[in-house]
């Protein structure tokens, strides 16, 4: 049931949107506001952050993709006693493992806090399209889970991934995730900032790395996250001597960067279904000469969109934001690669960092040249559109304050929690959808056909304007 202060919200909504059509402007700032939960993390002895039962039995059990095309998986999870087993019994029927394979593990230290055992291990040669159950061997204390794979690389390959940014372990996180596993997406882009743990000091650094491993584990066991680095990573504290940058998140989060010939977990590629999907890294080195500036130059041309039609690159730190947060710190980054983005026709660039949400039309800025040509962004139907989700719910809570008044490249911004999903039906159409946090209802907000770069027609910047804000408005009465 609907309350009558949300019926407020929407027909104030409603009439802000209706009175946009008329006037026939831009972009849309939703004044949409909910009673969200504090900003403040799980208290620690929270049930989600529970250590599964047993000795050393396996926790923060986490997969992803492990090689570039999705017949191989990396399962990690630490054990907190002793070493103990890197192996992982799996098969296509529950309880008969037929194979087995071996990881490997190592453990660190953070300040004085002492890492469990993280094992990965690495399972291959899989077939496509295929459930497969897998246990973590502990002894009495073994875990088992499952995995279903993605369908083999085809342009018509049928795939839904969820997208979730700045995640963190407060109330807020926990609503994010839960509304994510009711969502039926089958692997997350993940877009940076997992934990929060360096919003504490000394020990707890570790503590709260491993509290969000255990919570995320309902998701993570099941169904790869594709990792991207944001700046919570990098975890440079000088002040207790730790300044080797992303030491927690490396230890813990693999990525199969060398099978896409990157010399770095933090910048790699994989191809899942019928999208290419490359993650970069806004906090390491990306300028012109650089090992990501040239392994990027080197992937774009690997890109076959006869294969792989979708192409979805992912980062951190948005390039295009109009949020007073974080303002302008994507300006590096749009120097270095967006002319790469517009040549290759990049489907959509996913970025999280500003807590909150926000979509552009297909713009670029790439005529500026220094000495002449645009100074601003301007309508290029080759271009990406630019999406940020940095809205999953962390400590810092949301950036509520948009630069006013909203720039010509925004179509849509909320500062809202919440998660989105990308449905990819076939080479020419993919359903977009961002979903705010919202109490178990189905909440309409910011939806739209995505139609593929390459083989999907273009359609004109008005006539996406004008349909957009019809469908909302149609959603919104009707919801
Ligand atoms: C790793 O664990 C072993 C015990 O299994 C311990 O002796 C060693 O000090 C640990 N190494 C680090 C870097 O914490
Ligand atoms: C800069 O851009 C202008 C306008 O597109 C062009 O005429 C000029 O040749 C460019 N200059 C350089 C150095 O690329
Ligand atoms: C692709 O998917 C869209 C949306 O489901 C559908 O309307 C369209 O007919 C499909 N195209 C092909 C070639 O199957
Ligand atoms: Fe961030």
């Amino acid at each position: 049931m609907i309350q009558g202060m949300e019926i407020r919200h929407l027909l104030l909504v409603v009439a802000v949107l209706l009175s946009l059509v008329l006037q026939g402007q831009g972009g849309i700032t939703s004044s949409y506001v909910r009673s969200e939960w504090p900003a403040v993390d799980i208290p620690l002895d929270h049930k989600v952050f529970k250590v599964p039962k047993g000795y050393n039995a396996p926790q923060q059990v986490h997969i992803t993709q492990g090689d570039y095309d999705g017949k191989a998986v990396i399962i990690s999870w630490v054990t907190p006693d002793e070493p103990g087993s890197s192996t992982v019994h799996y098969g296509a029927v529950q309880g008969e493992y037929d194979f087995v394979a071996k990881g490997t593990y190592s453990n660190y230290t953070f300040y004085k806090y002492k890492s469990g055992y993280t094992h990965h291990c690495l399972v291959s040669g899989l077939e496509y399209n295929t459930k497969y159950y897998y246990k973590i061997e502990s002894g009495e204390s073994s875990r088992e889970f499952w995995f279903v794979t993605p369908p083999h690389v085809h342009p018509d390959a049928s795939y839904k991934f969820g997208i979730i940014g700045d995640l963190g372990q407060t109330f807020n996180s926990l609503s994010t995730l839960e509304h994510y596993m009711r969502s039926g997406a089958q692997a997350v882009l993940f877009l940076g900032d997992l934990s929060y743990a360096d919003r504490y000091q000394y020990n707890d650094v570790g503590v709260r790395w491993d509290t969000w491993g255990r919570f995320v584990e309902p998701s993570t066991a099941y169904q790869p996250w594709l990792w991207s680095a944001g700046n919570h990573e990098v975890d440079y504290m000088p002040y207790m001597g730790e300044v080797t940058p992303f030491k927690n998140y490396l230890e813990r989060y693999t990525t199969p960067y060398l099978a896409s010939k990157s010399s770095n977990p933090l910048w790699y590629s994989v191809r899942r279904a019928s999208a290419h999907i490359i993650v970069l890294s806004s906090y390491s080195p990306f300028v012109k000469y650089t090992p990501q500036w040239r392994w990027l130059d080197e992937e774009f041309k690997r890109v076959d969109r006869e294969k792989t039609p979708w192409l979805i690159v992912l980062m951190h730190s948005p390039i295009y934001n109009s949020n007073e947060a974080h303002f302008k710190e994507g300006e590096s980054m749009r120097a270095a690669f967006e002319e790469w983005f517009v040549e290759y026709r990049v489907d959509v660039v996913f970025a999280g960092h500003v807590h909150a949400y926000e979509r552009s039309y297909r713009v670029s800025n790439v005529r500026y040249n220094v000495s002449s040509g645009d100074r601003f962004p301007v309508p290029d139907t080759s271009a990406p559109v630019y999406i940020t989700v940095g809205d999953g719910g962390n400590q810092e809570g949301l950036a509520g304050r948009f630069m006013e008044p909203q720039p010509d490249y925004s179509a849509f911004r909320e500062a809202s929690y919440g998660h989105s999903t990308l449905d990819i039906k076939n080479r020419t159409h993919a359903i977009y959808h961002w979903n705010r946090n919202d109490d178990g209802k189905k909440v309409a907000t910011d939806e739209f056909v995505l139609y593929n770069q390459y083989w999907g027609k273009n359609i004109r910047r008005r006539k996406l304007k004008k349909h957009y804000i019809k469908s909302v408005v149609v959603d919104w009465i009707a919801s």
